[in-house]
């Protein structure tokens, strides 16, 4: 899918994008992203950046764990970020978080600004893994961190379990609250992502040092961080 209809469908799908989901993962998306949160160690005033920031769940768990931290959230769907921007005003984050409208193949950053850089099921669905990884590099100084929430492949028994909850469920219940044809691209995103890339390799072959994969529930989602060199 091209970019702008990526856009386009986020833009469409933002309305149930958060209950769906909780749904679909039966709750452990927030766990997943308060592990990847958690593996950041920022000190007071620093910046920290989250890419494909969509209805702004990492942004706000990053405000949450790092109260004295300024957090940048960017995104290309206008409806996503104006959920996540309802989000952060009810829970009086406002100070510590903006959003702004980007695109992560071209993230409208100087180089060396943030001490971190998060992307949470976004990379998947960037034209170009690779250059958005590059991008969020530039982007983070030298000897910060750059990491990346994805689905993974489990290798495991539950990967035809997996399969089946990818290619019947997912689109199931997309089809009952949200738009069947976005989670069938979804669900099919992920599958073909799971098998082709690798993104622990992408991180070293972009020269990041101290590179780590860490699966989490059984290996259906794996966080990948990756430190810029000094
Ligand atoms: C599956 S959502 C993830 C949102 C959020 N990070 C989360 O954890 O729920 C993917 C988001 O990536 C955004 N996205 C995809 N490609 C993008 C790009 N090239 N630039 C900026 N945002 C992008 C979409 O608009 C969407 O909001």
């Amino acid at each position: 899918m091209q970019a702008d209809e990526v856009s386009r469908m986020f833009s469409i799908i933002s309305r149930r994008y958060d209950f769906l989901n909780h749904l679909m993962s039966f709750g452990l998306d927030a766990y997943w992203r308060k592990r990847l949160v958690s593996l950041i160690k920022p000190k007071p005033g620093d910046l920290i950046l989250d890419v494909a920031s969509g209805t702004g769940d990492v942004a706000i768990e990053l405000a949450r764990q790092f109260k004295n931290t300024k957090i940048t959230g960017v995104d290309f769907s206008n409806p996503m970020l104006q959920i996540a921007k309802k989000k952060v005003a009810i829970l009086g984050k406002s100070e510590n978080i903006k959003f702004q409208f980007g695109d992560a193949l071209n993230l409208p950053f100087k180089d060396n600004k943030f001490e971190a850089a998060t992307m949470a099921f976004g990379i998947r669905n960037v034209e170009n893994c690779q250059k958005g990884i590059k991008e969020m590099k530039r982007v983070v100084k030298k000897g910060g961190l750059v990491l990346i929430l994805e689905f993974s492949r489990p290798n495991n028994f539950i990967t035809p379990f997996y399969w089946l909850y990818l290619k019947l469920v997912i689109p199931t219940l997309g089809g009952i609250f949200s738009k069947k044809q976005a989670y069938l691209y979804l669900s099919s995103s992920i599958w073909q992502f799971i098998n082709t890339v690798n993104i622990a390799d992408d991180l070293k072959e972009l020269g990041f040092i101290h590179v780590k994969k860490i699966p989490l529930t059984l290996g259906v989602v794996s966080i990948y961080i990756g430190e810029k060199a000094l």
